[in-house]
């Protein structure tokens, strides 16, 4: 028996419909051996598109888009189009109005990559962060007054409400459990400054904690002592849930221990909705077209996708193939792999055929 997955596609700026396509063939040489079978749904949003005809996410678009459990997406962003307008307008909107209220972002150190942690290796880098995705200040609360002049006054507001944190915790704490591994997850804040948020953000946790998830360890560390362990020792966390804007920033960080932008994977979740994956570096639209770009966080997103779908075996078997394709890339930087995109792309489709 065949199972079929009608699956969107946003390709999007620069790299990202390249990368994507290396992701679509590996999962489609992957369908064959686990009786899978992929409906790739194509897209065609982002800043070309934007600049032609001053559409951004059309509501015909987002409606379609809604009745897909899952998008996988290339990159967004266009060296042409002001900084915020395609990252509000589409990327930020869709986690929004889809509601994927969880940014997914594991930070794992696969055999033979190097990471810039001098003594740490594949066991020392393993944990998942936890991003709250629809609240904090990612809303765009706030406002100017006197833009331009010597008094202007600038306004960005943290939004937290007790049910979006409380959302994004037991989806934390969910996920510590399944993981099994330290059962440990770390709230990451700032309770000595942001005293309003993130005291919110400690009591849910303490309360969800100690109500429903007994047997998971509490731990708590403020985002800029988190930033310090990730690289001094980053074999203590499992799993660090965190708002929005710390997520943003200690992901960064995390994707470069794990090897850098070529391997970083994310998803966008809704559980109940429609998810969103994607490899969560940029454009990177000054190499369009070289074929330089690493694939392998497009197709580690297409990895966590299938994941998600419940495809856990097929998921393995896409990770082993990643792992395989590591050992032979003699970088994952851009334009320093010795294989050029496709190449990359076809080393992986040719391990998972095995
Ligand atoms: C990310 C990106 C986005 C974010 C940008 C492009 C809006 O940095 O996915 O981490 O800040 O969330
Ligand atoms: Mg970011």
């Amino acid at each position: 028996m065949t199972t079929t997955y009608p699956i969107a596609v946003i390709g999007g700026d620069g790299t990202g419909p390249e990368v994507a396509a290396e992701g679509i063939k590996v999962m489609d040489a992957l369908a064959d051996r686990f009786g899978l079978k992929f409906d790739w749904h194509y897209y065609d949003l982002g800043g070309e598109r934007y600049l032609k005809t001053g559409e951004i996410l059309p509501a015909a678009a987002l409606e379609e888009l809604k009745k897909f459990s899952v998008i996988y997406l290339g990159a967004i962003g266009h060296p042409d189009v002001k900084p915020g307008i395609l990252e509000k307008g589409l990327l930020l909107r869709l986690r929004f109005e889809l509601e994927q209220y969880i940014n997914l972002r594991p930070v794992k150190l696969y055999p033979g990559v190097a990471t810039p942690l001098k003594d740490k290796g594949p066991d020392d880098i393993d944990f998942v962060v936890v991003r709250e995705n629809n609240e904090g200040l990612y809303l765009g609360a706030g406002g100017v007054f006197k833009k331009g002049s010597a008094q202007e006054v600038a306004v960005q507001e943290s939004i937290n409400t007790r049910f979006g944190v409380e959302r994004c915790l037991r989806y934390a704490f969910e996920l510590t459990r399944k993981r099994g591994k330290k059962n440990m997850l770390t709230l990451c804040g700032k309770t000595n400054v942001l005293t309003f948020a993130f005291d919110l953000w400690e009591r849910a946790f303490h309360e969800i904690g100690a109500k429903d998830y007994p047997e998971i360890k509490r731990d708590y560390a403020h985002v800029d002592a988190t930033c310090m362990w990730m690289v001094k020792n980053p074999e203590y966390f499992d799993v660090i849930v965190t708002d929005n804007m710390f997520g943003d920033i200690i992901t960064d960080l995390g994707a470069m221990i794990q090897g850098g932008m070529g391997i970083a994977a994310g998803g966008n979740i809704n559980p109940e909705g429609t998810s969103m994956f994607e490899p969560i570096g940029g454009s990177a639209p000054k190499y369009t077209g070289q074929k330089k770009i690493n694939p392998l966080a497009a197709i580690a997103a297409g990895q966590m996708m299938l994941d998600f779908l419940g495809q856990e075996t097929a998921a393995a078997a896409m990770e082993e193939a990643i792992v395989r394709t590591c050992g032979k890339l003699e970088s994952l930087s851009a334009g320093k792999m010795g294989y050029n995109t496709e190449e990359v792309g076809d080393l992986v489709a040719g391990f998972v055929r095995e």
